[in-house]
């Protein structure tokens, strides 16, 4: 069921992959939800073509190639999708992530520092790039607002998240120090979605993800996010339902950020204890 929360409304979308992307769906509720749109995503990805499928459901979008740590793309980006539009940027949503260290199997304690500059920059400086971009070229209209997806290895360890971890820190970071400058000069709100592992291109690289979405379930009371949930409460984020909200990290997960441990997890525990002692 569509609200037509983002009736009249213009956005760009970085980072649809493939159908399961999360930018992917998000894309597909904008577009439900009353939004015109630009997707981007770098040259390499949009090589697979799997974009132009998901831009016909958009209503023909526009599909416009940027690496995002590239200045000039990012600019280029801009001044087409302003072109196309006729005018300013409501939203943009930051779906990007590669960690270069977790792709070649390099551990945490042995990382090597040029795939981890690397890793950062596309992660992380990539948000203040696209910022801004935008702020040098006046790009988002008042009240318009920023949403890039994080994960809570930001905040607590999740050991094979590896160097990611650091890069989702610097992201949040950049959220609330960019989104200061943006909500004073534009009001522009700026803010971070921590979403549950997700069965996305990105998410199945890191080392026992199947095991580790298996427990996030266990521990959490609603059980985890899908990407289309996510894409509902990005959506939302985009709206004029939540004017006065920015600079925030904003948990969606079903509520395992909260839960120290659940009935679940205890009863998995009780079940491996009896296994060892009767093993
Ligand atoms: N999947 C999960 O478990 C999970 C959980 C929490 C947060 N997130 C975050 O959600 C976001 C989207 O990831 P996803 O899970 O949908 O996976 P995905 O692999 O579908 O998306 C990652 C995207 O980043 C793009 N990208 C990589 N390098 C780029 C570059 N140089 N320039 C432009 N784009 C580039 C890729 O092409 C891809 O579209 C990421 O920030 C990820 O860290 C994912």
């Amino acid at each position: 069921m569509a609200y037509n929360l983002l009736k009249g409304k213009k956005g760009i979308i970085f980072g649809a992959l493939d159908e399961k992307s999360i930018a992917w769906k998000t894309a597909l509720k904008c577009y439900e939800e009353g939004a015109q749109l630009v997707l981007t995503n770098a040259p390499v990805a949009l090589r697979m073509g799997e974009i132009n499928k998901l831009a016909k459901e958009c209503g023909d979008a526009p599909v416009i190639g940027a690496d995002v740590t590239n200045m000039d793309d990012l600019k280029i980006l801009f001044e087409k999708s302003m072109v196309h539009f006729g005018g300013k940027i409501d939203f943009i949503l930051h779906s990007i992530g590669m960690s270069i260290n977790v792709r070649k199997g390099k551990n945490y304690t042995e990382l090597n520092y040029e795939w981890n500059q690397k890793t950062l920059d596309i992660s992380a400086t990539s948000l203040h790039r696209i910022l801004r971009t935008a702020w040098d070229l006046d790009a988002i209209n008042e009240w318009g607002s920023v949403v890039a997806l994080t994960y809570i290895a930001s905040q607590r360890v999740f050991p094979d998240y590896s160097e990611m971890a650091d890069a989702k820190s610097l992201l949040e970071s950049i959220t609330r120090t960019f989104g200061y400058y943006y909500g004073e000069k534009k009001k522009v709100r700026v803010n971070t979605i921590s979403q549950s592992p997700t069965k996305t291109t990105a998410g199945s690289g890191v080392k026992g993800f199947d095991g580790f979405i298996g427990y996030a379930e266990k521990m959490s009371p609603l059980g985890n996010a899908s990407a289309e949930d996510c894409a509902g409460y990005i959506a939302v984020m985009f709206s004029d339902m939540t004017r006065m909200v920015t600079m925030q990290n904003l948990f969606h997960d079903g509520g395992f950020s909260f839960t120290g441990v659940s009935a679940a997890v205890i009863e998995a525990m009780e079940n491996t204890a009896g296994d060892s002692v009767s093993g």
